[in-house]
């Protein structure tokens, strides 16, 4: 097995910011609440005419260039999103016209909020057998497209961007272990009701707003701090590692006081968590990667040290992955 680890990283946030300011005037809610709530303070909105595969081709061509390799080296790509451009086909195939990428196979991850960590274990597998040499690994979400901005236990919270990183074998470090868990039984906790086969859109799914992301909130929190605390665990132990060998935690940004108690449960200081949810909120899929792609933009993440990614999503599903830089 080839050792696979990170060689390129990018990112791409929307121009427009929308602030809680902002979502006072559009529902009732404040500034406060949100606050203290979600640790929540602005997040970016895209363009209308901004699709998910125009953010995961931005993120993915800073990810390219600072891999220092052109389209053509990549042969993997796969959009992790939960709002891809069409029904069909998959946004990675927008992506992949997009950059010119001819010798890639393409395909969508739809893992929720732990769909990039999904996607970099896919992705892991080929590259460390040999099937595949660099992989274009992108969370993606345009979230504001199933945003229901009448319903303020839900509109406060999301935001949309991409996150890329380039996968490619590695002489020492990289990704040490990987962890995927999922409960089925779940999937009513979390959920955009309609416009899938179980119920297609029609006059009476956009009048009841059935188009648009529903979730117990307060279930998800409970379960989320149970199973990514869990996720970061497991993958600890299959990595032969303990918390006190892990310089880094970022973990998906949906909630600063779900973050603080996964983080407190594993062991690890404030210091060490990487936080990006103040200025994007929630961003699906794109969370934990814009959060990574920062961290490694901003210098955090040295050489030789150890990063734990975590994250948590509607499925239920759930996930952490640990790497070496
Ligand atoms: O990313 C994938 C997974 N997603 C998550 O992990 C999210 C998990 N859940 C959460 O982060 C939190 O449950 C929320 C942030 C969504 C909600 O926070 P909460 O502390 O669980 O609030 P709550 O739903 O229990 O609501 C408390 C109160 C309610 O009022 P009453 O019934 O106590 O009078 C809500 O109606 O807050 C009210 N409320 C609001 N008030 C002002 C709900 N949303 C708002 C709002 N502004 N935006």
């Amino acid at each position: 097995m080839k050792k696979v680890g990170i060689i390129g990283v990018g990112e791409y946030l929307p121009e427009k910011i929308l602030t809680n300011a902002d979502l006072e005037k559009m529902v009732e809610t404040s500034d406060e609440w949100i606050t203290t709530r979600t640790g929540i303070k602005e997040r970016h909105i895209a363009a209308k005419t901004e699709a998910t595969s125009d953010l995961a081709t931005r993120a993915a061509r800073e990810a390219l260039k600072d891999a220092d390799l052109k389209a053509e080296d990549i042969d993997l790509i796969i959009v992790a999103t939960v709002t891809p451009d069409m029904q069909l086909p998959a946004t990675a195939c927008f992506v992949q016209a997009n950059l010119g990428a001819k010798k890639a196979m393409c395909f969508d991850v739809s893992a929720a909020c732990a769909g990039f960590i999904y996607a970099m274990t896919v992705a892991h597998q080929f590259i460390a057998r040999g099937t595949c040499k660099n992989a274009l690994i992108i969370g993606a979400e345009k979230l504001s497209s199933i945003t229901d901005w009448q319903d303020r236990s839900t509109c406060v919270l999301f935001g949309d961007g991409a996150g890329a990183v380039v996968l490619g074998e590695v002489k020492s470090g990289g990704i040490l272990s990987t962890y995927l868990g999922s409960d089925g039984h779940l999937t009513g906790l979390l959920n955009v009701p309609a416009g899938g086969s179980r119920q297609p859109f029609s006059k009476e799914v956009m009048e009841k707003r059935q188009n648009f992301i529903k979730m117990e909130g307060n279930e998800v929190f409970k379960i989320a701090v149970m199973s990514m605390a869990e996720a970061g665990q497991i993958a600890l132990k299959k990595a032969d590692l303990k918390c006190q060998d892990v310089n880094w935690i970022i973990p998906h940004q949906a909630n600063l006081r779900i973050i603080n108690a996964v983080s407190k449960r594993l062991g690890f200081a404030n210091a060490q968590v990487y936080l990006n949810i103040e200025k994007c909120g929630n961003m699906s899929s794109a969370s934990t990667a814009t959060a990574l792609v920062e961290a490694v933009k901003a210098d955090k993440i040295k050489k030789g040290e150890v990063v734990m990614l975590v994250a948590f999503g509607a499925g239920l599903v759930w996930g952490s992955v640990i790497i070496k830089w």
